[in-house]
């Protein structure tokens, strides 16, 4: 374990010392060996890992890799594993952790690239082809027609499963999904729900149950409510979930 501090500037008083222990690996390096590194710096008010993670970048450590976008939970890319449970960094205030004392590494199930950062788009961009994530219809696309209109508690249960940012956390909070590799996890069972609500796609139960009619969709899920619990965006995964499942034993 290697221990660095930030060659702080700002007024200490007031403000209290936190240690950030960060998972450090580059698989791509044969000479990189797998190993945690601590950094000490001041906790400033309001601040969060990703104001964390940058101090460190800037002042201590420009090697350190990790992901961000939109620093608002919007874009899915900064999830990590936070004291051990799978958070968005942006989300998490450091205030949060009583001792001060935070250990972050890469998300599990994902394919690691270096540090902090987790390959997911890759295994979204499979997933969604797997599960075949959009809409499937015989009408013919009209631009220039008026939508045909949708009762209002359906689009708001649509919608209520479109907020889902690919985060990945529910597959690293998965006990099935750190077994099975192909599992499509509560992500994609959410994707199909989200398709056999819309009325706009006509595929049937059955058409369903050949995407996810087996032990890598459906059936493979054993309710241990882990996405759930963990889900940044709180969409109700269990019970969409169960709606499939219901659905497909009925085939
Ligand atoms: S269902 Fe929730 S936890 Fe899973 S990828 Fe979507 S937003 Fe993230
Ligand atoms: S940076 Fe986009 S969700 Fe955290």
């Amino acid at each position: 374990m290697i221990n660095k501090s930030a060659q702080i500037e700002e007024n200490k008083e007031g403000f209290r010392e936190i240690e950030i222990t960060v998972f450090k690996y580059n698989p791509q390096d044969k000479a990189s060996k797998p190993e945690y590194q601590t950094y000490k710096l001041i906790e400033t008010p309001g601040m969060t890992l990703y104001i964390a993670l940058i101090k460190i970048w800037s002042t201590m450590d420009h090697h350190l890799s990790f992901d961000f976008v939109c620093r608002a939970g919007i874009c899915g890319s900064c999830s990590m594993v936070v004291n051990g449970k799978p958070r968005l960094a942006c989300k998490t205030r450091t205030n949060e952790f009583e001792d001060g004392k935070i250990t972050l590494l890469p998300l599990p199930t994902f394919q690691h690239i270096k540090d902090l950062s987790v390959d997911t788009g890759n295994w979204m961009n499979a997933m969604s082809v797997k599960v075949e994530s959009w809409i499937h219809t015989k009408e013919k696309t009209d631009i220039a027609a008026i939508e045909k209109p949708v009762e209002p508690d359906v689009s708001q249960a649509v919608f209520d499963l479109d907020r889902c940012i690919e985060c990945g956390i529910c597959l690293a909070a998965c006990s099935t999904k750190i077994m099975k590799e192909d599992f499509v996890g509560a992500v994609g069972l959410n994707r199909t729900a989200r398709f056999a609500i819309d009325p706009h796609d006509e595929r049937t139960d059955e058409e369903f149950y050949e995407l996810i009619g087996d032990d890598n969709g459906v059936f493979g899920c054993m309710s241990l409510m882990g996405c759930e619990d963990h889900c940044p965006k709180d969409l109700p995964l269990q019970t969409k979930i169960a709606y499939m499942r219901r659905k497909m034993v009925k085939v």
